[in-house]
């Protein structure tokens, strides 16, 4: 068997072993700090473990396994962190985030059966929240290690009405020491992540691996409109104030912006929305829905919210409605930083034998957050069809394979080259 296969059976065997922790038994879900999240999070704590890794979960659930560097030279107490998510979104795909993590510890154990010594630390991250899916939040698990976690953060709740803070108890993790796991800066050499692209361009390129150049500009919204509720059979159509109409108008708005700005990358998207009080014979008096607007600039998702909201008071004065947008988040462009992505590129191109394709994520990373921290580097793994954030999902045993390597190869790379 050649060594791609080899190590991309080990991570595939991983990779399926995490899809089964699930909340559901017909798909695979699986959020911030629920059973399932400490299921898979030990999972991986007892494979960091076997890998040789020294192993502790932080105040948030983050799983962190260290490799301590044999040299004693001057970077022997600097640390290269290398991590992804293991929080999936509903009824997800197995390979978003869990291959990252998965990857880091396969390289790692590859690293040592070769005999790889390093003159730096490594430490593999598995962080609980990216999706952001549960709270109203991305990022939490990065942004605490980043020291960018906001204020009052605990006390934001889920759908059920959770807070942060007892979700974090109930967990195993440590509210009050939220604010005190921020990594400092000049003991961290850089962050990778290796994830599927979860865009076509790779496969179309028919290419496995890729390296990215920045992160796309990001901002998240709740869209909140109010009508009258009413009785939908006797209620004449000339005077209703109907919410969930407004609502219907402003997505199709909403989705015209986005389809506008091609030049910029620019994509629109309402994934979520609430109908209050949701009756087929009532008139709908209050929706909420969720706005999530990217680019490839800050001035051009600016520009989109920017218009997105005049419509909307249009839209909102035309029916009668009062209509709010309030921002959940709002992120700026990451650029992924030089001497990562030549690292990278020189690692890609001796594991694929030409040099790799740049691309933009348009996806969320957890390096928005670690570039508060430290350089960010990221490896894009082929899926099929570019197919994300759904079941169907997939990556081949060989493409996963080449990113260890690939992994592998940038870590040696950064080490000064010699294996
Ligand atoms: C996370 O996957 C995001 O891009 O929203
Ligand atoms: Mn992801
Ligand atoms: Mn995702």
């Amino acid at each position: 068997m050649n060594q791609a296969r080899r190590l991309g059976e080990r991570v595939s065997a991983m990779i399926d072993a995490l899809a089964i922790i699930s909340a559901d038994e017909e798909r695979l879900t699986r959020l911030y700090l629920t059973s399932e999240h400490k299921r898979a999070a030990n999972l991986v704590g007892e494979w960091m473990r076997r890998a040789g890794l020294v192993v502790r979960m932080d105040a948030v659930g983050t799983m962190h396994g260290l490799l301590a560097s044999a040299a004693s030279g001057p970077l022997a107490a600097k640390r290269l962190l290398i991590g992804s998510h293991i929080d999936t979104v509903v009824d997800a795909g197995k390979y978003d985030g869990n291959l990252g993590v998965v990857v880091g510890i396969v390289a790692v154990e590859e690293m040592r059966a070769r005999g790889i010594s390093l003159p730096f630390e490594i430490e593999v991250l598995a962080f609980g929240d990216e999706e952001g899916v549960r709270y109203p939040k991305t990022l939490i698990s990065s942004s605490t290690i980043a020291g960018i976690v906001e204020p009052n953060i605990l006390e934001l709740t889920d759908k059920e009405g959770m807070t942060l803070r007892h979700a974090l108890a109930e967990f195993g993790g440590d509210p009050e020491h939220l604010y005190t796991e921020a990594y400092d800066r000049a003991e961290t050499l850089g962050y990778l992540e290796v994830h599927i692209e979860q865009g076509p361009v790779l496969d179309q390129a028919n290419e496995a691996l890729g390296v990215v150049t920045a992160i796309a500009s990001q901002g998240r919204y709740h869209v909140h409109v109010r009508g009258e509720a009413g009785h939908a059979g006797t209620v004449p159509m000339a005077i209703r104030h109907d919410a969930l109409a407004g609502a219907a108008e402003a997505m199709l708005m909403i989705e015209e912006v986005g389809r506008g700005g091609t030049k910029f990358s620019l994509v629109a998207t309402v994934g979520e929305v609430r109908v209050s009080p949701g009756a087929g014979n009532v008139i709908p008096g209050s929706v909420d829905f969720s706005l999530d607007v990217r680019a490839a600039t800050d001035e051009a998702r600016a520009e989109a919210v920017a218009e997105i909201r005049r419509r909307i008071r249009q839209i909102g004065l035309a029916r009668g409605l009062v209509i709010g947008v309030e921002t959940m988040l709002e992120k700026p462009v990451s650029v992924c930083a030089s001497r990562l992505t030549r690292a990278i590129a020189a690692a890609i191109g001796r594991v694929e034998g030409h040099p790799p394709r740049e691309l933009m994520s348009g996806a969320g990373h957890d390096g928005q957050a670690m570039l508060r921290l430290t350089d960010i580097g990221m490896i894009f793994v082929r899926c099929r069809a570019g197919i994300s954030h759904s079941p169907l999902e997939s990556v081949t045993v060989e493409d996963m394979g080449l990113a260890v390597e690939a992994l592998v190869e940038t870590i040696v790379e950064l080490a000064g080259g010699k294996e």
